[in-house]
């Protein structure tokens, strides 16, 4: 029997490891042929690589930082080269800072910026061109509950970018609706990956994950929604923010 995303090529951005991690593995697992970026792939990209390759799917590994439009070209370039196409572009990579306005300088918020929203605009741009010429997409953008409800502490860029993501979901929808291209986003809730740990500590994960009626929740889930988006699923979809954070924040 044919797997639901078989003969797909599928890019993720940031998919060396968390969350990007975890989408990768569930869109192959469905059949998609996984194209993995990271700005420092190391040794956690190419044991990815090996698994997926493992599953029967082709990988192709760019190291690339997403939020250099020329380095982003260039991937675009190497994808066309490689596959001729571009079915679905997960816009994942990211990353914060726990700092409150009188914490960040001007150099703190423009890295946050370029990181998580310059990324998705160069990326969503290349592969929306790629995706006109199909007549087929799936874009699926990775928000954050803090978008929705901006942060509890510090993090002002990284909630900035996040409610960024959302209106550019929204934007970008409209304009693929008549090209074929579907672009939706996710919001994760809490989810346990070096960047949770890193920009809370141990002892904040623990005090978050209480307020949470399912706990913490884990990078499959979000791979598990992303692939519903861009499965047959999702065929009627689009513009929408589909909300994955075990009841932290119910709308
Ligand atoms: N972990 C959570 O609780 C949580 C919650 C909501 C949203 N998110 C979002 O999910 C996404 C992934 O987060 P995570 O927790 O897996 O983080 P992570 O730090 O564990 O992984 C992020 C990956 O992105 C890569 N990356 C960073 N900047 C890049 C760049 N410029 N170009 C290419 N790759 C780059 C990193 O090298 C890393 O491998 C982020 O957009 C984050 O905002 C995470």
């Amino acid at each position: 029997m044919k797997l639901e995303l078989e003969g797909k090529i599928a890019l993720i951005t940031g998919a060396a490891r968390g969350i990007g991690k975890g989408i990768a593995l569930v869109l192959a697992e469905k059949g998609a042929d996984i194209v993995i970026n990271d700005k420092k792939m190391n040794f956690e990209g190419e044991a990815l690589a090996t698994q997926i390759k493992a599953m029967g799917r082709q990988t192709m590994l760019i190291e690339a930082d997403v939020s250099s439009e020329a380095e982003v070209k260039k991937m675009f370039t190497l994808i066309k080269n490689q596959f001729g196409r571009l079915d679905i572009l997960v816009n994942n990579a990211g990353t914060s800072q726990p700092k409150d306005i009188f914490e960040s300088s001007l150099e703190d918020w423009k890295y946050i910026i370029d990181t998580n929203l310059t990324s998705c605009f160069l990326c969503s741009k290349e592969a929306m061109e790629l995706m006109a010429h199909q007549r087929y997409g799936r874009i699926i953008n990775i928000s954050s509950v803090v978008g929705e409800r901006g942060a509890l502490f510090g993090h002002v860029h990284y909630a900035a970018t996040k409610s960024g993501m959302l209106g550019m979901t929204k934007t970008l929808a409209r304009t693929g609706a008549p090209l074929g291209i579907t672009v939706n986003a996710v919001a994760p809730g809490i989810i346990e990956t070096e960047l949770l740990f890193k920009t809370h500590g141990a002892e904040g994960v623990e005090k978050l994950s209480t307020s949470i009626p399912l706990g913490l929740g884990k990078p499959r889930s979000i791979g598990l929604a992303v692939s519903y988006l861009a499965g047959e699923g999702g065929n009627y979809i689009t513009g929408s923010v589909l909300d994955v954070n075990g009841g932290m924040n119910m709308r």
